[in-house]
């Protein structure tokens, strides 16, 4: 099974917005499904320029945008995720 890729966005409206905290993910992560997640940072994913994308912090999970992001909403989406395999 290939990882699931968590990119953190590091820019400035997502960090100001809160998304410094989401590099705490790794932390929240249960242990049985550490080894198919993979959280990398990024530079501005370029969401937070566009009108209508919705609130920062953005999150890439794959290739799906994740607006307003916060530690809980993503770990409930990579366990979704991990059971629908
Ligand atoms: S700073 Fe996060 S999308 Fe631009």
């Amino acid at each position: 099974m290939n990882k699931i890729v968590v990119k953190i966005c590091t820019g400035t409206t997502c960090h100001v917005m809160g998304g410094g905290h989401l590099f705490d993910l790794e932390d929240h992560i249960p242990k049985e499904i550490q080894d198919h997640i993979q959280i990398e940072a990024s530079r501005c994913l370029g969401y937070c320029t566009q009108k209508g994308s919705g609130r920062a912090p953005f999150v890439m999970i794959d290739d799906v945008v994740m607006t307003d992001a916060t530690i809980d909403r993503i770990v409930a989406e990579l366990k979704r995720r991990i059971n629908n395999v």
